[in-house]
């Protein structure tokens, strides 16, 4: 039973002609397009998916986070197919905070598609779970990430040095943080 009485499933959330949605077994090939991609994964906490075992893998943990209401991650749905995700993780109730990722497939690059679908998470987590801080990181060299993160209104928070080993090498991250405050204030809020 899901802690946040969300039911069966993630609610679906519509977004300026995206619906982010609940992952099943259907998408499990999308899944698998997107995150074997060596160029996506680079700079997330994310082993590349490139066989169907790790993807079917992934697919439980993302279903079981939603049944211990510790991980939300919606599929981005555009025309029809599933394009990337956008994810809540690390849900705290208690210190009323998670932690935001995202990614799309390499060819949905460029589009500004990402800006389109987190502020339907972000109301969700400010408004439907009664959040207070919204936490992100991003290694420094990922500028596309940080832009995003930016304009949205997350605010640079510190630099954690050498703390991933990714894919062979040593990563730092940027952290970040949103409060709903800071939310408020952005252009990017529904309310704005
Ligand atoms: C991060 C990611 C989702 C960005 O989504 P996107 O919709 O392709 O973003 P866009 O390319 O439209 O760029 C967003 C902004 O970053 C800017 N940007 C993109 N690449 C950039 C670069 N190399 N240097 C500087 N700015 C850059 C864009 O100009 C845009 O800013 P603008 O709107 O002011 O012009 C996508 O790159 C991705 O999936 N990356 C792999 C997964 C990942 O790293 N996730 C984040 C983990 S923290």
């Amino acid at each position: 039973m899901n802690p946040d009485n969300l039911g069966a499933r993630l609610p679906a959330l519509c977004e300026d002609g995206l619906v982010l949605r609940w992952l099943t077994t259907v998408d499990l090939p999308a899944l698998m397009a997107i995150f074997a991609d060596v160029r996506v994964v680079r700079y997330m906490a994310t082993e590349p998916l490139d066989t169907e075992a790790a993807a079917s893998q992934y697919l439980l943990s993302i279903h079981e986070g939603f049944l211990a209401g510790s991980l939300y991650q919606w599929g981005i749905e555009l025309d029809g197919e599933i394009i990337g995700t956008c994810t809540l993780a690390a849900v705290d109730r208690h210190n009323r905070r998670a932690d935001i990722g995202f990614a799309l497939g390499r060819k949905y690059w460029g589009r500004g598609l990402i800006l389109r679908a987190l502020p339907a998470v972000i109301e969700f987590a400010f408004r439907r779970l009664r959040l207070h801080r919204i936490g992100a990181d991003a290694d420094p060299r990922n500028a596309a990430s940080i832009r995003v993160l930016e304009k949205l209104g997350f605010r640079r928070e510190g630099l954690l040095r050498e703390c991933y080993f990714h894919l062979g090498e040593i990563q730092d991250a940027l952290l970040f943080g949103l409060l709903e405050r800071d939310w408020d204030a952005s252009e990017y809020c529904h309310r704005g």
